[in-house]
């Protein structure tokens, strides 16, 4: 029989999305059910899930979800779309609000979320043979399978998979809430009880029964007290089930081939359209178009650990060498929006603070780069380095988590043959952040190297196709 498997995560890339959570719940199903595996995603019906999407779902269910002593309402809609059935959780009360998270009340959104998950299911006439749950806001769905549901036969045969996107984000919470927002009982207060508060993600990794992040080097990390968010103690003591799965990126979605948004399309062999798409985005933004100087991009959350404070220590001396240009993406933390306007200020002629998300200008902004910065700190996968690979933008990043998995140094042998496909460092300073990336221009600037590095990087495989079978060699080991 065809394995099943339902995804429970917070964002899904083309609905409702922040971050890379939300690319990765958008695309590895799509590759997952490519190989025959039948795959259906559960996320929360937000107001930002658009009119186009709403005309196409059609209506599953309509029950009432009990959270403790709360009655609420739940619709359940449903859209297909790449042969993977997409479930959205309906609920104005917790769902029809700005933004998709950062409310008062997240913890208890996400607890009603994830009963309605479990509680959907006889109503949707669909038990998965796998429940597959990501990141903290869905923590508690694993923990409810376990600790709530198991003693329902037609539950107890569902085998629970835990994936943690980002440590840092664990759903912490006082104890006073554990039966009346989380509808958890005495007995239940051991499995989500760390540090003397409810931990949601603790909780998750002590019911799931295969725990997977997402980079092997972020699985090493994060059992150690610099990277663990103070997790580490729980980690080892399951290490046997943790695993790191290297995440991919959408190949139909990032190509520079066939993006309906660049100036001009390029490919790996034929990749005049680069210098084309960098001229168009000059234009855009006033900057001059001089062929000798290179784009420098950082497209991020302007979140501390994304590595911002070395950017900032190091970047004039990178432009003052490189006489590069700076295009900036990404909105985040004040202190470095305003860091990065008052760059531009500084510098008109040569920096451009761009303080917004926005994916169609990411992905022009990727194809008019040269040099891609992301120095991160700490980084569980990162997908924006490979996105810059396969958009012919040299990456330069810091040696950690997925970024050390993804991007190998630079090196030319006696022969001159290239290795690698990066500039990397390891230590978390300005000065290395400097050195590589005014190594990584003056590669550039060498016009034959650059022909065939260019080349190299854009046809490293970043797929989801590796990645999708070890996803489907965990499922068939847990069944
Ligand atoms: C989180 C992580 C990022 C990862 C993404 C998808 O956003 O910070 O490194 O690539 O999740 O797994």
């Amino acid at each position: 029989m065809k394995k099943s498997i339902l995804f429970v995560g917070a964002e899904v890339m083309p609905f409702a999305a922040t971050g890379g959570l939300g690319d990765v719940l958008g695309s590895l199903p799509t590759a997952l059910a490519a190989k025959g595996v039948d795959v259906r995603v559960v996320m929360p019906l937000y107001s930002a899930v658009g009119e186009k999407y709403r005309a196409e779902m059609k209506k599953e269910a309509e029950f009432t979800a009990y959270l403790a002593w709360r009655q609420q309402y739940c619709g359940v809609y449903s859209l297909q779309k790449d042969k993977v059935t997409y479930y959205f959780i309906d609920n104005e009360y917790y769902f029809a609000r700005e933004g998709l998270y950062g409310q008062f009340d997240d913890g208890e959104r996400y607890a009603y979320f994830c009963t309605a998950v479990l509680e959907m299911l006889p109503h949707i006439g669909f038990f998965p043979d796998i429940l597959h749950a990501h990141d903290w806001q869905a923590a508690l769905s694993v923990v409810y399978l376990r600790q709530k549901y198991s003693q329902d036969e037609r539950y107890a045969g569902i085998r629970r998979v835990f994936t943690i996107h980002n440590i840092e984000y664990q759903g912490k919470y006082d104890f006073y809430i554990l039966g009346d927002v989380f509808a958890l009982s005495e007995a239940d207060r051991g499995v989500v009880e760390y540090d003397g508060c409810i931990n949601l993600m603790k909780g998750a990794i002590e019911c799931a029964e295969a725990v997977t992040t997402v980079s092997q080097r972020y699985a090493d990390e994060i059992m150690s007290p610099e990277y663990s968010h103070g997790l580490y103690h729980i980690l080892r003591r399951y290490a046997d089930k943790v695993s790191g799965i290297l995440n991919g990126i959408d190949y139909a979605y990032y190509n520079p081939w066939t993006d309906p948004v660049l100036a001009k399309h390029y490919s790996p062999k034929r990749r005049g359209g680069k210098d084309a798409c960098r001229s168009a985005l000059r234009a855009d933004l006033n900057l001059e178009d001089d062929n000798k100087v290179p784009v420098i991009s950082l497209i991020t959350r302007l979140a501390s650990h994304k590595g911002l404070d070395i950017v900032a220590e190091a970047i004039r001396g990178i432009l003052d060498e490189t006489g590069a240009q700076l295009v900036v993406l990404g909105k985040g933390e004040a202190k470095y929006e305003e860091f990065f306007k008052a760059l531009e200020a500084e510098r008109p002629d040569k920096v451009r603070a761009l303080i917004t998300y926005d994916r169609d200008l990411s992905r022009r902004i990727y194809a008019a780069t040269d040099i891609f910065m992301m120095p991160s700190k700490s980084e569980p996968c990162g997908l924006s380095q490979m996105i810059a690979s396969r958009y012919g933008a040299i990456p330069v990043v810091r040696e950690t988590g997925g970024l050390a998995d993804s991007i190998l140094p630079y090196w030319e042998d006696k022969e001159g043959a290239m290795h690698g496909n990066g500039f990397t460092f390891a230590g978390y300073t300005a000065g290395e952040l400097y050195e590589r990336t005014v190594a990584a221009t003056a590669l550039w600037k060498n016009g034959e190297k650059r022909k065939a590095f260019v080349e190299k990087i854009m046809t490293v495989d970043f797929s989801w196709a590796a990645s999708a079978d070890k996803y489907i060699a965990l499922y068939n080991d847990l069944l």
